[in-house]
């Protein structure tokens, strides 16, 4: 359980004004590496800016004045695989993460609302995502926000890192899906 959860913490309300949620700018590019602990997704996060440009993909950044982008999540519109994302009605979130000191003050929660209004708008209807099947905490993250497991994943998939070798990623997962319900609808 996190440590904060029922409570606001008090350094939260120091930072959280000076948030902006919105969607990467190609300058942004260089720091969603977060100082090179994530360099090895270059070539990946370049593929998925290239897809938003066509349409196909959104890239959301949290950014804290004066400390950069603490926050991000990708959403992709259209997927090979339909149950995942099917360019209309389905929508699949992936790689969402926060910087470890600012996780468990509500910011995840904050980008989810921003991220989910925002496909309602665009006229999606469901949401999934693939989680790690030892990630606990942020299973009941999903599960209080309404997400429900529905299927299992294998979690095998590979990426190119930076230097142009293939990556390959193992992790058993859940996949959860999330009914979106407009305001006044629910
Ligand atoms: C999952 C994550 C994006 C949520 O962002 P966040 O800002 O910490 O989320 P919130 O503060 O809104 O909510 C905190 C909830 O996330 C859970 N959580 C998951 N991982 C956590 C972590 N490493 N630290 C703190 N809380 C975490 C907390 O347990 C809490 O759940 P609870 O309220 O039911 O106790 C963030 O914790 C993170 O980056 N984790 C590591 C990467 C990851 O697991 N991403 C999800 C991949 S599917």
């Amino acid at each position: 359980m996190s440590k904060y959860q029922g409570t606001v913490h008090p350094e939260w309300t120091n930072w959280a004004s000076r948030i902006a949620i919105r969607p990467v700018e190609k300058d942004d590019l260089p720091g969603l590496e977060w100082n090179g602990e994530l360099i090895h997704f270059r070539r990946l996060f370049a593929s998925i800016f290239h897809s938003m440009k066509k349409g196909k993909a959104i890239m959301w950044a949290a950014e804290l004045e004066g400390a950069g982008i603490i926050g991000q999540l990708f959403v992709q519109f259209n997927s090979a695989r339909v149950e995942l994302a099917d360019g209309s009605t389905r929508a699949y979130i992936y790689g969402f993460r926060i910087q470890p000191e600012y996780r468990g003050f509500g910011l995840g929660t904050r980008m989810l609302v921003v991220v989910e209004k925002d496909l309602l708008q665009r006229g999606f209807r469901r949401v999934t995502l693939n989680v790690a099947q030892e990630n606990i905490d942020a299973i009941r993250l999903y599960e209080r926000l309404g997400y429900r497991v529905v299927a299992l994943e294998p979690g095998r998939w590979s990426y190119e890192d930076h230097r142009g070798r293939v990556q390959k990623v193992n992790e058993p997962s859940w996949r959860m899906e999330k009914i979106l319900i407009s305001p006044g609808t629910g």
